[in-house]
This record gives C-alpha cells, structure tokens and sequence, in this order.
C-alpha cells in the first residue's frame, strides 16, 4: 500500500491512543447519511418517488336524478351538486364520460305523492331512476351506472326497509329488494349496490339477479357502512330526511365505534358474492378501508359522503381551505388507504383539472 492511498478508518484498526473511529463514524442508517429529503428536493423526483397517484379511472360520480321541469336545481347544502332533470342529467353523463370517469351512482328524488309506507315505487319498471337509466344507457352506452338497492327514497318514514310496529323488518324486506333489483336490471343498471346494511342482501339478490339471466350484474357492496350523521345533506338532496325526522338507522347500519365489525360484515358479504365492497363514510374510517382491503383483497371504493363534501366546499367557500387542492388530497388519502375508486360529488371537477393537467 502506497502513502497516497487512503483507507477509510472504518477499515483499519485503531492505532494506539487514537479514540474509537466508530464512534466517530456517521451511525449507519441514519441521519446525517440518510437524508430522505433528497428525494423530495426537485419536482422530477417527487414525480417518479410517488406512491400512489390519482386518475381519473378512480373516480364514480354519484349524482341526483328529480322529475321535476328544472334542469339543474342546486342543493343547499352541496354547493355546485344539483338536481338534474333526466335530459340534463344524460348530457352530464356524456360530460363525464368525455372526461373519462368509468361510472356514476345515481340517486332519485322521489316525490312525496309517491312516496309509501311499504315503499312499492322502488319496483316500478318504469319509475324515476329506472327511466334515468334508459335514457343514460340509450344516450351514453360506455359509461357505468351504479344504482342503490334500498327502499329509503320511497317510503314515506324515510327508513331503508318495512316498518311494522316501529322496528325495521329484516327478511320481508328482502322480498322487495329483490324486485328492485330485478327492475333496475331490467332497465340497464350495470351495478346494483345494496346500501340497506340489512342482513343476507347479497346472496338474495345474487340468487335472484342469475335466476332472472341478469349474471353480467355486477353487485356493490355497502358492506361496511356507518350510521353517520355525515349523510344529512344527502338526505336533503332526496328528500329522505324530512321523512326520517328525528329517526335515525342504528338497528342497521353500523356503530361508528366497530371496526372488527366490519370485518365480518365484509366477510359474509364476499361469502355471498358481492364482486366488490363499499366503506363509507370515507375520511373517517380510513382504517376500516385499509383493512378490509387488506383482508379480502376485493376491489374496494370509498364513498367520500355528502357531508364530507359540504364540510370541504363550506371552508372553500370561507376562504379558509384551498378547495382544489384539499379535495385532491383527501382523493390521494383513499387512495392510500387501498381505494380502488372513489365515490365522490367532486369527480366532475377533478376530472377536468386531471385533464387539463
Ligand atoms: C341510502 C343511501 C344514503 C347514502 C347513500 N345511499 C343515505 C342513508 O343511508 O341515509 C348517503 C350518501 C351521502 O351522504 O353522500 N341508503
């Protein structure tokens, strides 16, 4: 070994007196050697760093249909969502499949002469939602369309099943379920999402979708949704609040205090053939969409609720938020968590930012 060569003190041994070089040395693995804001030092490399990314094939766009002679009424409390009527609605489908967003979930708003206690507009072949799908599928043939299976927006108490002396009828109301299902089929619905959170949908409404030839129907699971006061500018926007009043829909939906409950909820669910599974609301129960995902490794959604919307857009309003850049942030955060999609009234908007780039 010559004098100009240099070896590091790492790889001789200490001479006498001289104080211990590891000591001395950097600890490895460590800061100061590790640095991992080197990675995030330009915009290139926090480009091809990132994890996760968001596009617009992640994004379902849940949307209200009424029957009234107004194309697009605003909802009070989702500023920018509206009431479309049916025309308006098939040319805003076209506008979100010319974004490239795969689906929308579309939501009646039943008038309350049509609303009942047994809820028996939810089979009519040609009800509202029902004539919206047509005219979707007639008009905008590649979009999906997702539509709940649930009795809520037509009975006349605002619950999700039969009511007989104040409690909710599990079985009997699966009967009813069935049919509409059989009639959103019918009309053109690829997704039925089942969002009642009432016990043994799945496999009913399975059994009654392949007996019918309607195999191809895909079913969404609500599985693991949450009795949450996050939903109440929905329930604004169909009308279904004012029907529940002071109710509210503990005995099924879940307690927002459970997440093993959620597991075993989604455990029947995918038991029974549900092809993919629902938590809602989103931002809160990141936890329960991590595992879910995680334990069934099902194609999973977030459904980012009408109240999480509303509390977004209200501090945009004030100024206080970034609003584009808050609602993209927490799209990224599903995403994170194990989303495949995401359930948004933001899609439309993201989707034209994601476009324009
Ligand atoms: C109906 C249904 C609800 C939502 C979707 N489907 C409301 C409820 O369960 O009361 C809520 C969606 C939202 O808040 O955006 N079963």
């Amino acid at each position: 070994m010559t004098k100009t060569q240099r070896v590091h003190p790492l790889q001789r041994p200490a001479a006498r007196g001289e104080p211990a070089v590891a000591a001395a040395a950097p600890p490895t693995g460590q800061y100061p050697r590790i640095r991992l804001r080197r990675n995030r030092a330009d915009a290139w490399t926090r480009r091809l760093v990132a994890e996760r990314r968001l596009s617009v094939d992640d994004l379902i766009w849940p949307v209200f249909v009424h029957d009234e002679a107004a194309a697009r009424e605003p909802i009070g409390s989702m500023p920018g969502i509206f009431r479309h009527s049916i025309p308006a609605l098939v040319e805003a489908a076209g506008e979100a499949a010319a974004l490239g967003i795969p689906a929308l979930a579309l939501f009646p708003v039943v008038p309350a002469a049509l609303k009942s206690p047994a809820g028996d507009e939810a089979c009519r072949a040609d009800n509202l939602c029902n004539r919206a799908i047509r005219a979707i599928k007639q008009a905008v043939p590649g979009i999906g369309i997702i539509c709940d299976v649930a009795l809520d927006p037509y009975t006349s108490h605002g619950h999700d099943g039969l009511l007989r002396d104040g409690r909710i009828l599990n079985d009997e109301t699966i009967e009813v379920l069935c049919r509409q299902a059989l009639a959103e089929a019918e009309a053109g619905v690829d997704v039925i999402a089942p969002s009642d959170m009432m016990d043994g949908r799945i496999g009913r409404i399975r059994d009654a979708l392949d007996t019918a030839g309607y195999q191809h129907v895909r079913i969404l699971s609500y599985a693991a949704k949450y009795a949450s006061y996050f939903y109440g500018p929905f329930r604004d926007a169909i009308g279904s609040g004012s029907s529940l009043g002071q109710g509210d829909k503990r005995t099924y939906q879940m307690d927002p205090a459970n997440g093993e409950e959620a597991l075993r909820e989604c455990a029947l669910d995918v038991a029974e053939g549900a092809d993919m599974l629902m938590i809602k609301p989103g931002m809160p129960y990141l936890d329960v969409l991590w595992r879910v995902k995680e334990a069934f490794g099902l194609p999973t959604f977030a459904y980012q609720v009408s109240g999480e919307y509303a509390m977004l857009k209200a501090a945009a309003e004030r100024g206080w938020l970034d609003g584009e850049r808050i609602v993209e942030e927490t799209l990224l955060g599903f995403k994170r968590a194990g989303a495949d999609a995401i359930l948004t009234y933001s899609a439309l908007d993201v989707a034209r930012r994601l476009k324009a780039g």
